[in-house]
């Protein structure tokens, strides 16, 4: 096949461990994929592809990742530092069973992603932030359970909010509305960051071109990489099976930021002004999509 891996006898196993025979699980899928690649398109390696068992793995995971959020959501407001959501975070996975994938990730120092105001991501946890009335904060969430990695993050409004900030925190979860909208199984992934990127310029808002979504499953970052800023029929084809995140990071003033913190995590905006991000966790189906983690 178009990825060099062997294709199983009708009557043989299906490659994807599901214990089936080939003909009565994957062969459709892959005779698809193969014509795909036939034509020119981006095709996912099958090994992207995940199996009803990962789905299930990956659920499990998402179980404490959601509880995680739900956990913070319960607790967060004025007074709260975002030295105690890590501490929340940490011990809220860590009790149900997981670990947190941002802990250690290529050194990060913290369980959990904070970012406040004008942050655009990256934002590390610190006894010394003390979220105020008015501030809105993006708490980015990740888990390992048994090898398998959920991810999404949600917005918070710490008590009476502007109401353009207050715009902005709902617009950006529109976007990811929107982002899932665009989904067909077996259209493009370039739809997602066209439909998202298309209502955040409607709005009057710039989306984040440097980061994006990404493939996720048993590893915390896997292909593709999902671009918010893209053009719909191109990128990959979203096969049943691929796994990834939407999560657009979009800004109230323009899309430039400035990475140039010097403890070499925080992004923040350029022009200084608020930006949002909401995240959620999904994979391709027969029909659409089924959401993993939010
Ligand atoms: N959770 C982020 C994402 O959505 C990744 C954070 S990596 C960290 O991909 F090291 F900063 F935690
Ligand atoms: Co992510």
């Amino acid at each position: 096949m178009y990825d060099g891996m062997t294709v199983p006898g009708r009557n043989d196993e299906c490659w994807c461990g599901s214990g089936k025979k080939y003909k009565k699980c994957h062969i459709d899928i892959d005779a698809r994929l193969q014509d795909c690649y036939e034509r020119g398109l981006e095709v996912p390696y099958r090994s992207l592809l995940k199996t009803a068992a990962d789905i299930e793995g990956i659920k499990r995971s998402a179980a404490i990742n959601i509880g995680v959020l739900d956990y913070v959501a319960e607790h967060i407001g004025p007074g709260v530092t975002t030295e105690q959501i890590d501490q929340w975070v940490h011990d809220y996975t860590v009790e149900h069973g997981g670990t947190p994938a941002d802990l250690n990730f290529e050194g990060y120092p913290k369980s959990v992603c904070t970012s406040v105001n004008e942050e655009v991501c990256h934002g590390i946890p610190s006894p010394d932030v003390v979220l105020k009335e008015g501030d809105i904060v993006n708490v980015d969430c990740s888990t390992i359970l048994d090898g398998y990695f959920s991810d999404s993050s949600r917005m918070f409004c710490i008590g009476e909010v502007d109401p353009e900030r207050e715009r902005l925190v709902r617009v950006t979860k529109e976007c990811v509305q929107k982002g899932l909208e665009a989904i067909k199984p077996w259209g493009f992934l370039g739809d997602i960051g066209a439909a998202v990127n298309a209502y955040a310029q409607e709005m009057g808002y710039s989306v984040v071109r440097e980061f994006g979504g990404h493939g996720i499953g048993l590893e915390f970052h896997e292909d593709p990489f999902v671009g918010f800023v893209s053009e719909p029929g191109t990128g990959m084809v979203l096969a049943p099976g691929v796994c990834f995140t939407i999560e657009p990071m979009v800004n109230m003033g323009g899309c430039e930021i400035d990475m140039s913190d010097p403890n070499g995590w925080t992004v923040r905006t350029k022009d200084g002004l608020p930006t949002a991000q909401w995240e959620v966790q999904l994979v391709i189906t027969e029909t659409g999509y089924e959401l993993l983690s939010w």
